[in-house]
This record gives C-alpha cells, sequence and structure tokens, in this order.
C-alpha cells in the first residue's frame, strides 16, 4: 500500500479540494444524484470529502454513512462531518460491510475497488445492503486512458509499470460492469470525465502522481532513486518551458439493484 508521510498527507488535503479532484468527486456526486432524506453509504469513505458533500444535499432526514477500515482515514473525516448529526463513519471493509440488508437507498465507492482482489465479494455485499430499486455507483480511473507526454517514453513505461503494482486492478470500469451482472445488478450507464492539464498544476492531479509514484516506486526498490527523481525532474522541466501535458478519465459505473 501507500506510505503517507507528513508532506504527501498536506499535498493531498490541498489537490483533493484542488479543481482536478472536485471535476471527479462531482462525476460521482452527479451519478449518485443524491435526494433530500435519502440513505446513502459511502464505501471506502477516505478522508470525507464527498460524504460531506452527500451529507449537505440529502439533509438533516436523510442518513450518510462512511466504511473504511483506515483509522486514520476515518478520523479527518469525522472531523469534517462534525456538523452533520446525520453522518456517521464505521470501521469496514467493502467485504463484509457493517450495515443491515436491504437499508440504504444508494451506496457509491470513489476510488476504492481497484485496491480489491476479490471484486465479487464486494458487488454481493453492495447488492445485499441495498434497497430492490437502490442504486450503486462505483468510480475508478482506467489507467489505460494516461497519456502523459515524456521524451524518455521507456522510463515512463517503467515508472507506470511500478504504478501499476500498488493497485489490485488498473482497469476497473472495464472489468466491473459483467462482474455487478453476476451479482445480480443491472447496468444503467457508464460515464466518463476526462482530466486534462497543460501546466503542472500545485492543486492538480499530476503533482499527487508525480509525487506518489516516485515515493512507491523507490520504497519497493522497483525503480532507483536517481531514474525516479530524473522522471520526475523531467516533468517539472517541461512544465517550466510550456512542453507538459497530462490527460486520464474517470469512469462512474452506475448500476441497479432490480425491484420497485
Ligand atoms: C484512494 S482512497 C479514496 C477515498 C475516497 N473514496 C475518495 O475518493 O477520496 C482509498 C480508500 O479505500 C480504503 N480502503 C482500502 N481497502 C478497503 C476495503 N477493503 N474496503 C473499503 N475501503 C477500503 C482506504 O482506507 C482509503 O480510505
Amino acid at each position: 500500500m501507500l506510505n503517507f508521510d507528513e508532506e504527501t498527507a498536506r499535498l493531498l488535503e490541498i489537490a483533493y479540494q484542488g479543481s482536478d479532484i472536485v471535476l471527479r468527486r462531482m462525476l460521482s456526486f452527479d451519478a449518485v444524484s443524491p435526494r433530500p432524506s435519502e440513505t446513502i453509504l459511502d464505501i471506502g469513505s477516505g478522508n470525507g470529502l464527498l460524504s460531506v458533500e452527500l451529507a449537505r444535499a440529502v439533509g438533516p432526514n436523510g442518513r450518510i454513512i462512511g466504511v473504511d477500515p483506515s483509522a486514520e482515514m476515518r478520523k479527518p473525516a469525522m472531523e469534517r462531518c462534525a456538523d452533520f448529526d446525520w453522518v456517521s463513519f464505521r470501521e469496514g471493509s467493502a467485504y463484509a460491510l457493517p450495515i443491515e440488508d436491504a437499508s440504504m437507498d444508494k451506496a457509491v465507492s470513489v476510488q476504492v475497488f481497484e485496491y480489491l482482489d476479490d471484486l465479487e465479494k464486494a458487488a454481493s455485499e453492495a447488492f445485499r445492503v441495498l434497497k430492490p430499486g437502490g442504486r450503486l455507483v462505483v468510480s475508478d480511473i482506467h489507467f489505460d486512458s494516461l497519456v502523459w507526454h515524456t521524451e524518455d517514453q521507456a522510463r515512463m513505461d517503467r515508472m507506470v509499470a511500478a504504478w501499476d503494482g500498488h493497485f489490485a486492478e488498473r482497469r476497473i470500469p472495464a472489468v466491473l460492469p459483467p462482474v455487478l451482472s453476476d451479482a445480480g445488478f443491472e447496468i444503467q450507464d457508464i460515464r466518463p470525465v476526462t482530466i486534462t492539464d497543460h501546466v503542472l498544476k500545485p492543486d492538480g492531479l499530476a503533482i499527487v502522481m508525480l509525487t506518489l509514484m516516485e515515493n512507491f516506486a523507490t520504497r519497493h526498490g522497483i525503480v532507483g532513486k536517481a531514474e525516479a527523481a530524473a522522471w520526475r525532474k523531467e516533468q517539472e522541466d517541461l512544465a517550466a518551458s510550456g512542453r507538459f501535458f497530462f490527460s486520464i478519465s474517470q469512469f462512474a459505473v452506475i448500476a441497479r439493484k432490480p425491484g420497485i
């Protein structure tokens, strides 16, 4: 897994509220389409940025439950949602949700399924907790959509291959729909959003990926420190001379549990 030191945590706190990640969060929010009084589950709720937006949308007669195995992630989420007493966070996993059968109007999971090695189990758990007619939204990047300009493609390919080692599945939007169908869901839509940057934004997704990918590749000894640093420096130099280009797509898979 990833190692979040203080500097990385600070970078993430900024970038998660920057325009790139807000764009992908809005894709997920719109796909959920929260309504007043609904009960919505956020699977792998992380630092709670989506949970708080859902809380505002369902209002005090609704309910938001975030589930995350990480105490480090649940703590900032609870602080962020402290003013909303209809939001709660529970320790738990997508494989064994601490949620009653058929109790949720909707469930959403953003940037979590790519870390799961048992998609079937997670799909059947989401199916179990939704009411008949309930909606599931699973929103992830398909990493084949990454276009990152470089003048050293072989080095870029090594860095991207190293990053593949940090998740269980890099193509969730393409491989998940048949898994959801087998679990009983009807697939309703797959909606994309593309993040494209021609500058290296201090609050953008590219700078997050530069930092996390460099840390992951070197910490696991997959790429040497000098090579990873040179990879990062190239991107900073390209940006300084107006030749930076980064683009990646996120997809929200929208599925429905059959019923009323
Ligand atoms: C990249 S973060 C995404 C957080 C949040 N959904 C967002 O979009 O900001 C991945 C989250 O998945 C959580 N996670 C990891 N394994 C999980 C599992 N088996 N079930 C549920 N959540 C899990 C992590 O603790 C982390 O909070």
